[in-house]
């Protein structure tokens, strides 16, 4: 049902954790389900330099929330912005239709944190 590669994340998740005084924080939820997704960013020169996450939720989200910030690490702030869940699941190799939901999750916990550093960069 899942893919090696969604399983690879789900059971040795990368950037699990939170940075001290993060640049930008998104939390998101789905209230269906109930789960939780929050990512961290530190951001220099645009430049997302380092990115964590604490995700509470199912295998599914755990896995797109590892990909996610591996995608992201690295990337400017407008081209994080670009990444889609659908990019998400394709990185993952797939993902069963029931479980689609998790990776827009983490588009969304992406585009939350970023919108948080944008927010305060304007203060
Ligand atoms: Fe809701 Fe996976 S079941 S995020």
């Amino acid at each position: 049902m899942y893919s090696d590669k969604v399983m690879d994340h789900f059971s040795s998740p990368r950037n699990v954790g939170e940075i001290e005084n993060a640049d930008g924080v998104g939390e998101v939820g789905n209230a269906h389900c109930g789960d939780i997704m929050k990512i961290y960013l530190k951001i220099e020169d645009e430049v997302i330099t380092d990115v964590k996450f604490k995700t509470f939720g199912c295998g599914a989200a755990i896995a797109t929330s590892s990909i996610a910030t591996e995608m992201i690490k690295g990337k400017t702030v407008e081209e994080a912005l670009k990444i889609t869940n659908k990019a998400v699941v394709e990185s993952l190799d797939g993902l069963p239709p029931q479980k689609i939901h998790c990776s827009v999750l983490a588009e969304e916990a992406v585009k939350a944190a970023i919108e948080d550093y944008q927010k305060k960069k304007a203060q």
